[in-house]
């Protein structure tokens, strides 16, 4: 074979070197999916587990620290899966009957009800528990996301996991660049001890020396660390602005210990009878002490704070002073966000965006709020299609769409512009 073309060989092998040395920077990068669940268990069923637990458990539980009630780390090495079961349904069924273990927990979490799941089927119930054996093998990440400062928790392991496979790849990539040139060079230096039997094209390219300063002033290479190196800043600004975090988890104490464990939960209020927009408008609205003395004219003793709690409800009405409730949820004034379009044209429950409130003592922020939060939901969930005038209109609108064989259920929201810009930014 002439050299010349095995020349022609190398530069393309280097070359394509190259270009997936790129391609694994920004896809690692990219790379914010979960990592695959290591170990025996099926994974489909600890994301089944993983999203049963995020949407009912967080609110009270973590698997690596107290909150609410228990850490659940290795719960299954502590109590047998039925036990679990039952206590799932109904731990205050468990705690009744005289169950040691349940009532000494009870107590330990001073009597806090925890909220009964009696709709759970086994396989419910299994893969939560299987999501939180898996989970209990992990790490905490805590200190990790505590210094990523409010991006969402849950993206840090994949991409602590992301960067190890990013070193991998460049790791080997570079090796296998290491063992091409010195092939090469070994090559080169048994075609020179012939020279004599070689034409002179072939002549000319053997003795060409191999230049790196040569190599570093080529375009081709400059250009292809220019593309590199635009490719990781577009994307890492992408997906910073997607993680933009505004301060999730935040718990500010309020000039009324209001709960709406208490008012929610254990009485069933109404959100809408406080929080009067909810339903109507873009704001929810914190209710006026009004709306409180609707009841507070007559109850004027709480359980848990004797007179001293409400007192302070009637004191600002008698004085016709509005209370300084804290906020808890703020979005920046650039994002508009409307509640009535989700709530009621959505279809969507409080809980998806806000947690169990109803058996929060104190408000949090559940969800991060960001940009890339807004987003995701909009490519997963579908346009509510039952009691949605809007929604027929848009079908019909949308013939070529229909045609295509997009159809309720199909047609999420990021079909109908849920991602446009405009929409959410003045
Ligand atoms: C309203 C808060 C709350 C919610 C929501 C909640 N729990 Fe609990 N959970 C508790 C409390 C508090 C305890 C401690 C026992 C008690 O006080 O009844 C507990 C105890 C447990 C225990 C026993 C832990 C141990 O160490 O033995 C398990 C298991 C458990 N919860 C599972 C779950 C699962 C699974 C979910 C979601 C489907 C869930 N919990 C949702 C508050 C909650
Ligand atoms: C009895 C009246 C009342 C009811 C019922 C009620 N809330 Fe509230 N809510 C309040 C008051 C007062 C505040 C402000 C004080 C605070 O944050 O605890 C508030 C605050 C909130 C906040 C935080 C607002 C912020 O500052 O960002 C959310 C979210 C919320 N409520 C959701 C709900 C949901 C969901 C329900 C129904 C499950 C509900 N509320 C039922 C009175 C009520
Ligand atoms: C629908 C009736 C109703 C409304 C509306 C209502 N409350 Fe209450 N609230 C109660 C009842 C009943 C209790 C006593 C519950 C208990 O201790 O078992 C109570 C208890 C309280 C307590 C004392 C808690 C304790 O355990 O000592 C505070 C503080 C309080 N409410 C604040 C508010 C505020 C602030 C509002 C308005 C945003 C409000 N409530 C609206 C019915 C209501
Ligand atoms: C699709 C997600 C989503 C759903 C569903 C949702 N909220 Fe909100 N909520 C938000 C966001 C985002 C904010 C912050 C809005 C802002 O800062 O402008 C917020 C803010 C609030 C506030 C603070 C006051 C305000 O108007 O900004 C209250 C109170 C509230 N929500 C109550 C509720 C209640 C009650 C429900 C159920 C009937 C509900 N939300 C359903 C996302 C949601
Ligand atoms: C839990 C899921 C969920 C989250 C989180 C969510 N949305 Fe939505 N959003 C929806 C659904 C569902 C609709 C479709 C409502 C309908 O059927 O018209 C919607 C519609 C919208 C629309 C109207 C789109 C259109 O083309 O008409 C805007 C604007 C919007 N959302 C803004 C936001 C913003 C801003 C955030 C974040 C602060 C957010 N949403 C978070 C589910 C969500
Ligand atoms: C579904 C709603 C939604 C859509 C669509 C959307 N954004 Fe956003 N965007 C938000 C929210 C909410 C925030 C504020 C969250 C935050 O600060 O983390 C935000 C924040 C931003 C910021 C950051 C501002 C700052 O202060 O950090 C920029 C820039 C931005 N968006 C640009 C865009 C561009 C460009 C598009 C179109 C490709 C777009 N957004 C589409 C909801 C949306």
């Amino acid at each position: 074979m002439s050299f010349k073309i095995l020349q022609n060989r190398f530069s393309r092998l280097t070359f394509l070197v190259l270009l997936t040395l790129s391609f694994s920077f920004s896809n690692s990068i990219a790379d914010t999916a979960p990592a695959p669940a290591a170990g025996g268990s099926d994974p489909a069923m600890v994301a089944d587990g993983k999203n049963l637990f995020e949407a009912n458990c967080t609110a009270c539980h973590a698997v690596h620290k107290v909150k609410v009630g228990p850490a659940l780390k290795d719960v299954k090495k502590r109590r047998d899966i039925a036990w679990i079961k039952k206590f799932v349904r109904g731990s205050q069924n468990v705690i009744k009957s005289g169950d040691p273990y349940a009532v000494n927990l009870y107590k330990q979490y001073n009597n806090t009800e925890m909220t009964a799941f009696p709709s759970f089927t086994d396989k419910e119930i299994e893969s939560i528990v299987a999501y939180i054996t898996e989970e209990s093998k992990n790490v905490p990440q805590e200190n990790k996301a505590a210094v990523g400062g409010g991006v969402g928790g849950s993206a840090a392991p994949a991409n602590d996991y992301s960067d190890l496979i990013l070193i991998l790849t460049i790791i080997t990539l570079v090796l296998v660049a290491v063992t091409l040139i010195v092939f090469m060079t070994v090559i080169r230096k048994y075609l020179r001890d012939r020279e004599a039997s070689l034409d002179e094209d072939d002549k000319e390219i053997v003795n060409q020396k191999y230049s790196l300063s040569a190599v570093l002033k080529s375009k081709i290479f400059i250009s292809i660390v220019v593309v590199l190196f635009t490719c990781i800043a577009v994307r890492s600004c992408w997906v910073g602005l997607m993680s933009v975090g505004v301060e999730q988890n935040y718990a500010p104490v309020q000039p009324i210990p209001f709960s709406h464990k208490q008012h929610a939960g254990d009485m069933k209020i109404d959100c809408g009878y406080c929080h009067t927009g909810v339903y109507r408008g873009k704001q929810a609205n914190i209710p006026g002490v009004n709306i409180c003395m609707n009841c507070h004219s007559q109850v004027k003793e709480g359980s848990r704070f004797g007179k001293d709690g409400i007192a302070l409800v009637i004191e600002h009405y008698k004085k016709n002073k509005p209370v300084q409730w804290v906020r808890v949820h703020n979005l920046p004034d650039l994002a508009y966000f409307n509640h009535s379009q989700h709530t009621v044209a959505g279809g969507l429950d409080c809980i998806k965006c806000h947690g169990q409130i109803d058996s929060m003592e104190v408000v949090k922020q559940y969800s991060n709020l960001t940009m890339g939060w807004c987003i995701n939901c909009h490519r997963e969930t579908a346009v509510n299609g039952k009691d949605n005038a809007y929604y027929d209109k848009l079908l019909k609108v949308h013939d070529e769409k229909v045609a295509a064989g997009i159809r309720k259920g199909d047609m999420k929201v990021e079909h109908i512009g849920g991602l446009e810009c405009s929409k959410c930014h003045y």
